[in-house]
């Protein structure tokens, strides 16, 4: 645990002695960042509740608190305003000792959580054999950066990619390898193998008998009928199938692993839904003996409606009419594995909102079963990737990007963009190649997180990959800028040195870096990414309005330049910092 240190807490700790002085509540000291920060700093409203209470005059209250408030260090002034909130202005001696210690620090003043928990972050959620859409792309880029975040507070985390393996998608593409090539040792059912190490299947065979055969079952119930058969014997073990399997599993991994490499993303399990297999017959007998599954129309299912429902509660199906297991299943199955290998307190499942529905009637039965509480599992949805028509993204003849390809167009316009800004100019070719793709994935990942993880966004790369507005790259360029600071201070021997701040720009942005601390929390709390994003646009931008008027190079007062270097420094690595855990990684140089 560390101790708590950031401005908020220090003025409140001060408050509410000063309220516990009168007999009242310490906790009505909170103080907080103020409404109008041209007015005041910090302010506190407690003075209302605590009149509300005791049936006296607010004003009368937040007087006293600030009488006592005058005499203490971390302010300069102090007053009451309205009602009675209590308004402070923080003494430059505060500010100057807070950002001493967020220079010192490497966790640039975040506390870490006091309650660590062993956490499962489930996203990624590819499909083998289908290509990798943008929606995946939210999920891996969300998780992700909820996985660096969760780590950073100091909890456990396991991620697990959880790849869609185990389906009626399966069945239908083994029909459909079947239909093209008949003559594999795979559709023989006396061949119990061993069968051939090469798969006769490549990723872009597979992208293409996907949606053929998803075609075919969806307008043609006898092969549904088929792919329902197939999926049926894979499940319960036919040697061929399971073998043709592996290879469509193994040649999809290997096209994610590229794609996750670029860009930076890495999971601790490659489990999927098959994983999930092992658990199911003792579960399923375990409902049947508990009376929790219901033999329904031919099926065994578990009901999870409640009487409080507003809405339509449907039953999972656990076991289907021909005895093969589902979504739900899996899912189920999956909570007893994590349980049993993992024992997490949390579960995090970062999949788009649209599955909303499967997740509570999971997690509803995961209760009724007593496999894990529905309050430890939570369904962190996300909107859609948009088109400019305002629909789920396509390409423009209509199909689904690519992941490598989409990542290529990234690639390819930030390259542009650095041309155009006449960046990266003098570094070799293989450096500008790594610029900018670092480039292009701060483009994808920030303008992905910075939008509310719940709402649907427009896909604009041209305006996701400028140097200037709210963007990934304006967030790279304000970081190299300041690392270019770092490399001619060096050169010319300045050391930073005691911060002491002065300037109206310097308390600003001061009071940004100190901000660093609530916004993670705030993150962690609601797993919302967009809140840190936001806190490194606003620490970007005051550093930006300090660098406009602080010299530092030029600056004669040797103090004076040591003190602002001190402060450039200390916002550099706070800004890596939370760029790295949004997943980007800044450059050198540009
Ligand atoms: N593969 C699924 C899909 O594409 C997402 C998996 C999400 N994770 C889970 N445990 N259900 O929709």
């Amino acid at each position: 645990m560390t101790k708590s240190t950031d401005l908020a807490d220090q003025l409140s700790e001060a408050a509410g002695a000063a309220f516990a002085a009168l007999g009242l509540d310490p906790a009505l000291g909170a103080m907080r960042r103020s409404d109008r920060p041209d007015l005041a700093d910090f302010q506190c409203n407690g003075a209302m509740a605590a009149a509300k209470k005791l049936g006296k005059n607010p004003r009368e209250i937040a007087t006293a608190i600030v009488e006592a408030l005058k005499s203490s260090p971390l302010v300069a002034t102090t007053d009451v305003a309205g009602p009675g909130f209590i308004n402070v202005k923080l003494s430059a001696e505060a500010l100057s000792q807070r950002a001493e210690q967020i220079a010192a620090d490497p966790r640039s003043g975040a506390r870490t959580t006091e309650t660590p928990r062993r956490v499962v972050i489930d996203f990624g959620g590819w499909n083998v054999a289908k290509e990798m859409h943008i929606g995946h792309l939210r999920s891996t880029v969300i998780g992700d950066s909820l996985q660096r975040l969760f780590c950073f507070m100091g909890d456990t985390v396991t991620s697990d990619v959880h790849l869609g393996d185990w389906g009626l998608q399966m069945g239908q593409l083994i029909n459909e390898v079947k239909l093209e090539q008949p003559g594999l040792p795979y559709f023989d059912a006396s061949n119990t193998g061993p069968y051939p190490e090469i798969s006769p299947v490549t990723m872009d065979d597979l992208g293409r008998l996907y949606p053929q055969a998803s075609a075919k079952s969806k307008a043609d119930e006898a092969r549904r009928d088929e792919d329902r058969k197939a999926t049926q014997e894979l499940q319960s073990g036919r040697p061929g199938y399971r073998a043709l399997w592996r290879h469509f599993c193994d040649v999809t991994r290997v096209g994610l692993e590229r794609e996750c490499a670029s860009l930076g993303v890495r999971f601790n399990l490659w489990k999927g839904e098959s994983d999930a297999e092992p658990f199911v017959p003792a579960l399923v007998e375990d409902l049947k003996a508990r009376s929790i599954a219901e033999f329904d129309a031919g099926a065994w299912i578990v009901r999870v409606a409640r009487e409080t429902d507003k809405k339509e509660m449907p039953p999972i199906i656990l076991v289907n009419r021909d005895g093969a297991i589902g979504y739900h299943t899996s899912d189920l199955g999956t909570i007893i594995d994590r349980k049993q290998s993992i024992d997490p307190q949390l579960v995090l499942y970062v999949v788009d909102q649209r599955q909303a529905l499967h997740f509570e009637q999971v997690f509803r039965a995961s209760d009724r079963a007593g496999l894990m509480p529905e309050k430890d599992l939570e369904h962190l949805g996300f909107g859609t990737v948009n088109g400019p028509d305002g629909k789920p993204f396509k390409t423009r003849d209509g199909g689904i990007l690519k992941l490598h390809e989409f990542i290529a167009q990234a690639d390819a316009t930030a390259t542009a963009r650095m041309k155009e800004a006449e960046l990266g100019g003098d570094v070799s070719e293989a450096e500008q190649r790594d610029i900018a793709h670092k480039v292009a994935v701060a483009a994808i990942k920030f303008s992905d997180l910075s939008n509310g993880r719940l709402t649907n966004y427009i896909f604009d790369l041209d305006r996701f990959v400028s140097f200037e507005g709210k963007t990934g790259p304006y967030l790279l360029y304000a970081a190299v800028r300041i690392k270019s600071l770092a490399r001619r201070a060096e050169a010319a021997g300045v050391k930073p040195g005691p911060i002491n701040v002065e300037l109206d720009a310097e308390r600003a942005l001061v009071l940004a870096l100190d901000g660093f601390n609530e916004a993670l929390r705030g993150t962690y709390d609601k797993r919302m990414p967009h809140i840190l994003c936001d806190h490194i646009y606003t620490v970007a931008q005051a550093f930006s309005s300090f660098y406009a008027v602080a010299q530092i190079m030029a600056e004669t007062d040797l103090a004076k330049r040591a003190s602002r270097f001190a402060l450039a420094i200390a916002t550099l690595k706070q800004l890596e910092l939370g760029l790295g855990l949004i997943g980007i990684d800044t450059p050198e140089r540009m």
